[in-house]
C-alpha cells in the first residue's frame, strides 16, 4: 500500500488543539491497515507569520504542492490585527486556495439525527437535512483586481474590491455541481444576484447554457442570493445542491452551518481540476475560522476537522468506506449523547476537544472491527 502525503497545517487558536484530534484518527487508520500516511507539517497564518513574516513561507507552498492533500485547521487571531494586509493570517488561507487552483470547495451541510434538537431551528424543518454547497473558491470578489485602497486627500480614502467571472470559471463550477447532483438528488439552485450585478447575469446566462447543453436530466433553478438565505431558514429541506460564487458561498455555508447544530459540525474540501490521471490538488478544511474566544481552552468541536480528514478519504485517497466510517463515527459519538459545549441541546455536560476526539477514534473502532 502506497503511502499518502498529508499536509498538516494546524495554523491558529483552536486550529492546533482540533488537528491534534484529526491526528488521532489519522494515526488509527494507519494503524489499523486502512490506509497508510506519510505526514508533514508546516506553518499558516499568524504562526507562520510569527515565525517568517509571512502568512505562508515558500518552503511550506512546495510541500502544499507536492502534497496528496492539504489538512488545514484555522488561520487568525486579534493577536495578529495590526500586521500589514498583505501578511494577514487569512493571506496564507487564500494563496493556498489560489496557488493550488483550488476553484471548487465543497461544504455539505447535514444534520445529524441525534441533533435535530440542536439546531437553531425547528427538529421538522431541519431532521434529515442534507445540502451540499458549492462554493466558487479562486475568482469573485476575494481576488478581482483592482483591489486597493487611495488616498484622496482630505482625510478621505477609496477602497476598491472587484468582482470578477468569466465564462470558464462558471462553467468548470457549474459542472462541479451538475455532476454532485447526479449523485445525490438530482437538483441544483444556482444563485447569484443577476438583478443587480453583471457577475450574476453572466454566472445565471452560463450556468443556465451548460445546464441546457450537458445537463437537462438534472433539476435546475435559480435563486437570488438574499432570498436564498431566507429560504435556508424558512424551508433547507427543499435544497440539494447550490452552486454559488466564493462570498455568497462564504456566507450561506455559515448559515447552513447552524443548520446542523454548530458552526463546528461542518467540513469542506477544495479542490483542483483534474489532471491526465484524474488526480486533483485538494485542500480539506473546516468552514469555521480560529475561535479566538475558545483557544486554548479545550473545549473546540473537533468533528469538522475530522469530518475535512473523512472528505480526504472520499475526494483524494480513494477510500469512500473509511469515509463512511468516519461519518458513522461522528453520528455514533453524538446519538451516545456526547456534545461539546458549542452544541446546544439536552445533553447533560459538555465533554473536551480530547474527549470527544478520543470517543470518535473508540467508535472507529467498533465500526472497522
Ligand atoms: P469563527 O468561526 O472563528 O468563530 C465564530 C464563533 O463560532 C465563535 O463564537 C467560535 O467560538 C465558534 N466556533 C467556531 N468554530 C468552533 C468549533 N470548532 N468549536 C466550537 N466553537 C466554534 O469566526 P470569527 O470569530 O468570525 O473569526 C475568527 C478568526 O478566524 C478570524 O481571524 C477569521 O478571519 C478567521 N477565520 C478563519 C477561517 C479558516 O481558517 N478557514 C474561517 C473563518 C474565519
Ligand atoms: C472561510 C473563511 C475564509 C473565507 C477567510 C478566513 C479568508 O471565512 O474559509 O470560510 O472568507 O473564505
Ligand atoms: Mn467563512
Amino acid at each position: 500500500m502506497s503511502a499518502y502525503k498529508i499536509l498538516l497545517l494546524p495554523g491558529d487558536g483552536i486550529g492546533p488543539e482540533i488537528s491534534a484530534e484529526a491526528e488521532k484518527v489519522i494515526d488509527f487508520l494507519g494503524r489499523a491497515g486502512v490506509a497508510s500516511f506519510e505526514i508533514e507539517r508546516g506553518l499558516v497564518g499568524g504562526a507562520a507569520y510569527d515565525v517568517h513574516g509571512v502568512a505562508i513561507s515558500e518552503g511550506d507552498m512546495a510541500l502544499a504542492q507536492a502534497a496528496d492533500a492539504v489538512l488545514l485547521a484555522a488561520v487568525g487571531g486579534p493577536k495578529w490585527d495590526g500586521v500589514p494586509y498583505d501578511v494577514r493570517p487569512e493571506a496564507g488561507l487564500l494563496r493556498l486556495r489560489k496557488d493550488l487552483g483550488l476553484f471548487a470547495n465543497l461544504r455539505p451541510a447535514i444534520c445529524y439525527p441525534a441533533l435535530a434538537d440542536a439546531s437553531s431551528l425547528k427538529r421538522e424543518l431541519v431532521d434529515g437535512l442534507d445540502i451540499m454547497i458549492v462554493r466558487e473558491l479562486t475568482g469573485g470578489v476575494y481576488f478581482g483586481e483592482p483591489k486597493e485602497i487611495t488616498d484622496l486627500g482630505d482625510g478621505q480614502k477609496r477602497a476598491v474590491d472587484t468582482q470578477v467571472y468569466e465564462t470558464y470559471e462558471i462553467e468548470r463550477i457549474g459542472r462541479v455541481a451538475f455532476e454532485l447532483a447526479r449523485k445525490r438528488r438530482n437538483k441544483v439552485t444556482s444563485s447569484e444576484k443577476a438583478n443587480v450585478m453583471k457577475s450574476g447575469y453572466l454566472w445565471r446566462e452560463v450556468v443556465t447554457a451548460l445546464h441546457k447543453r450537458e445537463y437537462a436530466d438534472v433539476q435546475l433553478e435559480h435563486m437570488l442570493a438574499d432570498a436564498l438565505a431566507m429560504q435556508l431558514v424558512r424551508w433547507p429541506k427543499q435544497f440539494d445542491v447550490v452552486v454559488t460564487d466564493n462570498l455568497f458561498g462564504d456566507m450561506l455555508s455559515d448559515e447552513a452551518a447552524m443548520l446542523t447544530g454548530s458552526l463546528g459540525m461542518l467540513p469542506s474540501a477544495s479542490l483542483g481540476a483534474a489532471d491526465a490521471n484524474g488526480k486533483r490538488k485538494a485542500m480539506y478544511e473546516p468552514c469555521h475560522g480560529s475561535a479566538p474566544d475558545i483557544a486554548g481552552k479545550g473545549v473546540a468541536n473537533p468533528i469538522a476537522m475530522i469530518g475535512s480528514l473523512g472528505m480526504a478519504m472520499r475526494y483524494s485517497f480513494d477510500n469512500p468506506k473509511a469515509a463512511d466510517a468516519i461519518d458513522a463515527a461522528i453520528s455514533g459519538v453524538l446519538g451516545k449523547g456526547l456534545r461539546t459545549a458549542d452544541i446546544k441541546g439536552d445533553a447533560p455536560a459538555s465533554i473536551s476537544t480530547r474527549e470527544m476526539g478520543d470517543a470518535i477514534v473508540a467508535e472507529l473502532k467498533t465500526i472497522l472491527a
